[in-house]
């Protein structure tokens, strides 16, 4: 078996090292201490995120999607396979590097989907994506950390909590989508979501593109009322 390539290294959000790896066509992004957050061969459960959450919008007019964060580029490239052509997409990603290594080393993996013209990247953080923004959006796809449990970044924890919540309800158009990953089921966020003003589904979905392998679960929460 080929042996991992190191390519490049950042600093993860929460401090600390994040890793780029090749090995043949595969690549793997780890967390200092060798934790895997991303492999360009698992990436079903984050193309579900997309495709839950925009079957929801129907049939919307040029709908304006906020995406947070990059990583592989799974809910990008998803979300573009079914957004019509005047949509836009706007990526929020935190970490620099990250966004350089999508053209740098791993144009095989993002293929042609950043210089599509519907697609804008922004280097920053999501959370103040959010809370800038007035119904500016019909869905948000939340995939930054291993769930509302946080991983990479503590400050993640204000996207999840009830004031976090309010402020993508308020970010969202009327029957607008956020839509969150994570690793694991998590009833008290289901609770939260309704709390915060959302009619929610949770949904638990294959990790990879077969049907054997690990489960993430995912929430597509429509924004209620006006
Ligand atoms: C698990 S990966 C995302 C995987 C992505 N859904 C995909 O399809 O490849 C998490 C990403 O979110 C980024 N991130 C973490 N916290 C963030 C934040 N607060 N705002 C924007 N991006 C963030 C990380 O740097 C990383 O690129």
């Amino acid at each position: 078996m080929l042996p991992w390539t190191q390519l490049a290294t950042a600093t993860a959000p929460q401090g600390g090292a994040l890793r780029l790896f090749r090995r043949g066509e595969e690549f793997s992004i780890r967390l200092e201490g060798g934790n895997e957050l991303m492999n360009s061969r698992l990436g079903g459960s984050e193309e579900a995120l997309a495709r839950l959450a925009l079957d929801r919008l129907a049939d919307r007019r040029a709908p304006r999607v906020l995406i947070g964060g990059l990583g592989m580029g799974f809910t990008l490239r998803a979300a573009l396979s079914v957004v019509p052509s005047d949509a836009r997409l706007i990526v929020s990603e935190i970490v620099p590097e990250l966004i350089d290594w999508a053209s740098l080393h791993m144009g095989a993996v993002f293929g042609a989907c950043l210089s599509d013209p519907r697609v804008e990247v922004r280097q920053g953080d999501v959370a103040m994506a959010i809370a800038e923004a007035t119904g500016a959006f019909d869905a948000i796809l939340l995939d930054v950390d291993n769930g509302p449990d946080g991983l990479t970044r503590a400050g993640n924890d204000a996207l999840y909590g009830l004031v976090g919540l309010q402020s993508a309800r308020r970010a969202l158009t009327a029957g607008g989508v956020l839509a969150v990953w994570s690793a694991a089921p998590d009833q008290s966020f289901s609770k939260r979501l309704s709390q915060g003003g959302f009619d929610v589904r949770e949904q638990t979905v294959r990790a990879g593109r077969t049907r054997r392998g690990p489960r993430h679960t995912i929430w597509t929460a429509v924004r209620n009322g006006t």
